[in-house]
């Protein structure tokens, strides 16, 4: 008898629904939210509403694609937390929902286990590749930056993680400082691609142990661009794409530094990373090459994987089905990973 895990992600702004059996992804189905890209931000309110027209067709679409009948699924997974409560209320409350009517069991996900455990999820002819227990993950999003250690899919501990910022916020919010619009980690991924990393200096934070701290850096930044358009109201637009890539490289010196010193410190030489931020090109060719120096196995999440999706959820859904866990009918959504 295969399980066949429906898994359902609503923690911000992408409504997602993927379909696994017994590990392998059948489906994984991404409706993005453009509204937000007027404001600059996610707005939580429009995102709820997003979610809310979105989950019915993006859940049937999953299962025609994985050509599976509502009838047929073992469980279903759903991101209880940590996001906005009010989009993790829509994902949580249409999985209670669901499991209910087709009487099967839900299993609630913690949505940065998701990141976590991404590496495990297997494609049909994409060779399996899988870390070894256990590793270290650099978990890089919008609202997390965290080095992490995994025992096992079920326990890992978090070694160190942001005082303040997290880099993606670092990444959006220079990007709207600097007028190039949101999301900002794509477009200073994009414009850093074409600039010198090296011209331009950015102060770096002096934190003890492995936690970072990214609100610094993005101080520096305001003040430099303040003071060169005090001299030259066109140095932006002169100077944008060495901005980006020496801002890109500081922000990449600075999650490097701790997560060299994390691995000096475990021994532990297999690395992946995960999060919206590990789609960045830079991160991902720095962690390559410091693998090849160092001696690390490295692991990098196919771009589909890097931003929020339910395939993620499934698969550490699926996991959590083995053990047995499930969650009761009156579980509710938690907006803070410290509520977990
Ligand atoms: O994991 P994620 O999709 O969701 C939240 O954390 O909410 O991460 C979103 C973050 C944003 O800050 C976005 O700017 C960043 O991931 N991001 C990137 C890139 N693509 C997305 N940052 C740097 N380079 C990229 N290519």
């Amino acid at each position: 008898m295969s399980d066949i895990i429906l898994g359902i992600e609503s923690s911000c702004d992408d409504t997602s629904a993927a379909v696994i059996r017994d590990g392998w992804l059948l489906s994984n189905v991404i409706a993005s939210q453009d509204v937000h890209k007027a404001y600059g931000g996610v707005v939580p309110e429009l995102a709820s509403r997003a979610h809310e027209l979105n989950i019915v067709p993006v859940v049937s679409e999953a299962l025609s694609r994985a050509g599976v009948a509502p009838g047929d699924i073992t469980a279903v997974a759903f991101t209880r937390g940590p996001g906005l409560l009010g989009s993790l209320l829509v994902g949580t409350s249409f999985a209670k929902a669901l499991g209910l009517s087709l009487g099967v069991p839900i299993v609630m996900v913690n949505h940065l286990q998701g990141h976590l455990l991404a590496d495990f999820i297997r494609q049909e002819g994409v060779p399996v590749r899988e870390p070894a227990f256990p590793y270290l993950c650099l978990l890089v999003s919008g609202g997390n930056s965290q080095i992490v250690r995994v025992d096992s899919p079920l326990s890992y501990t978090i070694l160190g993680q942001t005082i303040d910022d997290a880099v993606g916020e670092a990444f959006d919010k220079c990007s709207k400082m600097m007028g190039l619009g949101y999301p900002g980690g794509p477009v200073i991924d994009r414009l850093a691609a074409k600039g010198d990393p090296l011209r331009f200096k950015f102060a770096k934070p002096h934190i003890p142990g492995l936690d970072y701290s990214f609100s610094g850096v993005k101080t520096s930044l305001l003040y430099f661009v303040r003071d060169q358009l005090a001299l030259d109201p066109d140095f932006m637009e002169k100077n944008k794409e060495d901005i980006c890539a020496s801002f890109q490289k500081t922000l990449i010196d600075i999650l490097l530094d701790k997560l060299i010193k994390a691995a000096r410190q475990t021994g532990i030489k297999d690395i992946t990373i995960g999060g919206g931020v590990s789609a960045n090109s830079g991160l991902r060719s720095r962690i390559e090459a410091e693998g090849r120096k160092r001696g690390w196995r490295t692991f990098l999440p196919e771009f589909k994987f890097t931003t929020d999706n339910a395939a993620m959820i499934a698969i550490a859904g699926y996991y959590h089905y083995l053990a047995g866990e499930r969650a009761p009918l009156d579980t509710a959504p938690v907006s803070r990973m410290s509520d977990f």
